[in-house]
């Protein structure tokens, strides 16, 4: 499709680079006119295993001969395979899971979850609680009620009334989540390593708050894990990263992206927790009251199997360490102007750029874009693909099985490109 078809045919809510892959392979891209890519991009972290893996492409083609879609009326059981994985073996924690089609949706599940624990353990005088507690830098979709919990105003720009039941506060500050606590409150929703704001991290003295917080208030503790799950920060559990082990335990968690390489689907498990009259929280959605057309279908979760299976199979979380570490260390030893510093969690890395710098670049001030949107062009004409996070970060989010050399390929290309701005 031409230009100029998406520009007449199509909505322009999407800032789109003039860029046209026509096809990929591991951890590369081609264009439309065979350039080669090295995509460090991966979707925006869709892609652990880079582009049309060979597994993910049998299990596809498998599971379509075979049968596509079956509505949940009848009985899915790659679900319950695909479940047993995520709870056995990527969380290792009892609870149970749901099957939608997107991140946002995985994030309504979890802000429904909370609807539903504030009504079965209501405050003291027996009003439901419903107030969810979210964080400056956050993002956690375009729906109403996670562009709502989303808490930047520019996510929110123009679309107000906003669904009611959100406090936002300052991320990473214990004093500020303490001192924000109601009889009203029910819930605390945190990406453990934000992504779209630059790859900012939770501090592991506010994990630690939040979860003691939420054990003396009786509060869910609710992980958006949509970019940061599934082994892309070094860890299967992404929070994991920030605080080893069995220390913290969430009460839910929110997957989408890597879960699928790229097919449709997303997913939230609630943990195995009383909730009072015999029922546990993972079992706080009855019948009828939650659900999804498409969510889990066997295309889908095949996909997902052979995705996760490779990811556990392989120890890609471990390869995404390695390569993160290698990638920051390399980073962090060069001296470049247009560069600040590196943040970087297994296979997400946010280059924070220095703006002064860029700012007084000839091109960049005839450009009148923002700094990560113009570097991400410079390096992608320098082919490699990165993703701009705010206005000054630019992320890498290669995919877990990207080898050394490939890392060894960014690195000189980011060097190359970065080096040449502001000398
Ligand atoms: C942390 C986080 N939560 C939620 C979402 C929304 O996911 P989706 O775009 O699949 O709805 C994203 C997407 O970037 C995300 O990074």
């Amino acid at each position: 499709m031409s230009a100029s078809l998406l520009d007449q045919y199509t909505m322009p809510n999407y800032r789109r680079y003039e860029f046209y892959p026509e096809r990929g392979e591991g951890s590369y891209l081609w264009d439309r006119d065979g350039k080669k890519y090295l995509d460090f991009a991966g979707g925006v972290a869709v892609c652990p295993l880079g582009h049309s893996h060979p597994e993910v492409v049998k299990a596809i083609q498998d599971q379509a001969a075979k049968l596509i879609h079956v509505s949940n009326w009848f009985q899915i059981p790659q679900q319950g395979e695909l479940a047993k994985i995520l709870v056995d073996d990527v969380l290792g924690i009892p609870g149970k899971c749901f099957f939608g089609n997107s991140g946002a949706e995985a994030n309504e599940g979890l802000i429904k979850i909370a609807r539903k624990y504030g009504i079965a353990k209501p405050a003291a005088d027996g009003t439901p609680r419903h107030e969810i507690l979210t964080f400056t830098g956050s993002f956690h979709g375009r729906t109403f009620a996670t562009m709502t919990a989303t808490a930047q105003e520019k996510i929110h720009g123009g679309f107000g009334p906003l669904l009611p039941g959100f406090k936002y506060l300052p991320f990473n500050d214990i004093s500020a989540l303490e001192a924000a606590i109601s009889p009203n409150t029910v819930a605390i929703l945190l990406e453990p390593v934000q992504g779209e704001s630059g790859v900012h991290p939770a501090t592991p003295e506010f994990l630690r708050a939040a979860a003691k917080l939420r054990d003396k208030h009786d509060l869910l503790l609710l992980f958006d894990e949509i970019q940061c799950g599934l082994g892309r920060t070094g860890d299967l559990g992404g929070w994991r990263s920030i605080v080893p082990g069995d220390e913290i335990l969430p009460d839910a968690i929110s997957w989408a992206k890597s879960i699928g390489s790229g097919y449709a689907l997303g997913s939230f498990w609630a943990r195995k927790r009383p909730v009072g009259d015999g029922m546990d929280l993972c079992d706080i959605l009855g019948p009828g009251s939650h659900g999804s057309t498409y969510g889990g279908s066997p295309l889908a979760c095949a996909t997902a199997l052979a995705t996760v299976g490779v990811i556990l199979r392989d120890n890609l979380a471990a390869n995404a360490k390695a390569l993160g570490s290698s990638i920051s260390n390399a980073v962090s030893a060069w001296q470049v102007p247009a560069l600040k510093g590196v943040r970087a969690f297994g296979c997400m890395i946010g280059l924070q750029l220095d703006t002064a710098v860029i700012e007084a670049n000839e091109d960049f001030k005839t450009s009148g874009k923002a700094a990560s949107i113009w570097v991400g062009q410079l390096l992608l004409d320098a082919g490699l693909l990165v993703i701009p996070a705010g206005l000054d970060v630019v992320r890498l989010l290669p995919p877990l099985n990207a080898s050394g050399d490939e890392a060894r390929e960014a690195l000189s290309i980011l060097e190359r490109v970065l080096g040449k701005i502001g000398v």
